[in-house]
């Protein structure tokens, strides 16, 4: 992993990123649909870029046995703290685990920090590898356009240096903030909505579908009110969901999920 992006995650955000704003509506939106998308449990599920397990400890809790890898050492330590979840330090490129061994493999992370497709391939391939025969891989991609609408709400459009970041962005979908300002994110590649499903059947794995984790909802200035409202969260998760597989949405989120299986 380049140094950039090390240094990034070194700084600890990963603890408490899901838990408030648009990384709890992530969060929510994930969960509902890996409830949706994964079959009955309990299953072995292998989180590649899994971090300090913000997924890997709900799953664990609701019966799954799970083992994050991560190259941070730092989150690898965390997960393996929490109960019922095993951790490694290692890449998504080359991952040490058996073949077949996993019933799903999620790649939250990998896709967006591996910015040469024939990297993003290599991930994508040592999950098909991973995962049993019938098995998923679940992976989370960011969208060329994140970077526009978060730019122009949060104010941070203001920067020449971000307005520069965007151009490029837009034009390549290679995220490049050097050290300039450590709230733009770091070292990234953010997808065109089309292209996840093309390296997933490039892997070797059918695809099953796209879906939206935000919908356009991450940018509401009342989000925090609504996450703060059982109801109007259920409402707004409701509205959402009945979406989430529309394509004339999916460049609005911030993230898109993509289900793909590997054959039988
Ligand atoms: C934004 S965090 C996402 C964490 C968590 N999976 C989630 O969805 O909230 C991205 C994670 O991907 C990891 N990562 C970056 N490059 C990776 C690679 N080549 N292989 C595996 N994980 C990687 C980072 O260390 C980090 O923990």
């Amino acid at each position: 992993m380049q140094t950039e992006i090390e240094d990034y995650y070194r700084q600890g955000g990963e603890t408490r990123r899901l838990d408030a704003g648009a990384g709890r509506w992530e969060f929510l939106r994930t969960w509902d649909l890996l409830q949706r998308v994964l079959p009955a449990g309990p299953l072995s599920i292998l989180d590649v870029g899994g971090a300090t397990g913000g997924y890997a400890g709900p799953l664990a809790r609701h019966g799954h046995r799970v083992h994050v890898v991560d190259p941070m050492p730092e989150h690898a330590a965390a997960a393996a703290a929490l109960p019922g979840v095993t951790a490694a330090v290692g890449d998504a490129r080359a991952l040490a685990e058996p073949d077949a061994a996993y019933d799903a493999v999620l790649l939250f992370g990998p896709l967006y920090h591996l910015v040469e497709r024939g990297d993003r391939l290599a991930a994508w391939r040592e999950a098909a590898r991973a995962v049993r025969p019938g098995g998923l891989v679940v992976a989370a991609t960011v969208s060329r356009f994140a970077s526009l609408l978060d730019g122009y709400v949060s104010g941070h459009l203001a920067h020449e240096a971000f307005a520069r970041m965007l151009d490029h962005t837009l034009a390549t979908g290679e995220h490049r903030n050097l050290g300039t300002d450590r709230r733009w994110f770091t070292t990234a590649y953010f997808h065109r909505p089309d292209e996840p499903q093309a390296e997933a059947a490039d892997a070797g794995l059918d695809f099953v579908r796209t879906a939206a984790v935000e919908g356009p909802l991450w940018m509401l200035p009342v989000l925090d009110e609504v996450l703060a409202d059982p109801a109007r969260t259920a409402q707004a998760l409701d509205l959402v969901r009945r979406v989430e597989g529309e394509p004339h949405l999916w460049g609005a989120s911030s993230h898109l999920l993509t289900v793909a299986r590997r054959p039988a």
